[in-house]
């Protein structure tokens, strides 16, 4: 685990944008989370994947401040942020895309795009809501619709514009392919690259390994709460366990 973790550039002092260390979480007395540790280093995109109840959105909630960690740590840019409210996370540069996308479904379209910047203080919103328009031209033209009357897709477009309003460096998404159709499956990858282009680290959780796989740099197996597998996306794309469990080969 430890030796595949290892920076593959060779260059080991920086810090890790993100840096989980031994995390444990759970429900009450139950250790969902059995001491996982996973990191994500500056502009990279990195995949979590796992079957269904391994622990992947426990995972996000802990990184976004909203489950309590029962021990170890999170590093968000060599900052200690477990404990922080949810608020000061987004602040710091992490914004996440929820399961289920969780859009304000009586708001407009561009109520919930501004609501997404509701811990900025600077001048740069108006600037970056017109970016985010550009960037789902779908989103600028239902600019006045009700949030929660956009098809699936265009909801986790919402979702994922909402939590580019907070101009993260890190977007953590958990399942944006989920009810979503295949075209438009295809057109929200398209634009997670683009912004990992532009310097956007990106944590993906996603029920389709292969379309993350092959998107990501890296990625992470989390089975029942400990982290199996860890290795370049190629290299998981082609391992057998992988392919027997997640790729249905
Ligand atoms: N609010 C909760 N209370 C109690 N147990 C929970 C709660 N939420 C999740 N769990 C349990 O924690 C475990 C991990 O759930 P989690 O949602 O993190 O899995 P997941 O990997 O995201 O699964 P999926 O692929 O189905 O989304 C599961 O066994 C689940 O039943
Ligand atoms: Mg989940």
């Amino acid at each position: 685990m430890s030796a595949a973790d290892q920076r593959a550039d060779g260059q080991p002092d920086a810090p890790a944008l993100l840096e989980l260390s031994g995390v444990v979480a759970g429900y009450g007395a139950i250790s969902v989370l059995k001491g996982i540790s996973l990191r994500v280093e500056a502009g990279e995109i990195v995949t979590l994947i796992g079957a269904n109840g391994a622990g992947k959105t426990t995972t996000l909630m802990c990184i976004s401040g909203v489950r309590p960690l029962t021990s170890g740590t999170i590093h968000f840019a060599g900052a200690a942020i477990a404990g922080l409210p949810a608020h000061e996370i987004v602040r710091c540069g992490v914004a996440q895309v929820p399961e289920g996308r969780k859009i304000f479904p009586r708001l407009t379209v561009l109520e919930n795009l501004t609501m997404g910047a509701f811990t900025r203080r600077d001048g740069g919103v108006a600037g970056d809501l017109e970016r985010i328009l550009q960037l789902f031209p779908v989103l600028a033209e239902r600019r006045r619709q009700l949030g929660g009357t956009l098809s699936g897709g265009e909801q986790q477009m919402l979702a994922i514009g909402r939590a580019l309003m907070s101009r993260p460096r890190l977007l953590i998404m958990d399942e944006p392919s989920m009810g979503v159709a295949p075209l438009l499956v295809a057109k929200i990858f398209e634009t997670i690259g683009r912004l990992n282009r532009d310097g956007l680290a990106v944590l993906l959780v996603e029920q389709n390994a292969r379309l993350a796989l092959k998107l990501a740099r890296r990625g992470y197996v989390l089975e029942t709460g400990t982290m199996v597998l860890t290795d370049r996306a190629e290299r998981l794309l082609d391992h057998p366990r992988v392919r027997e469990a997640y790729l249905g080969e």
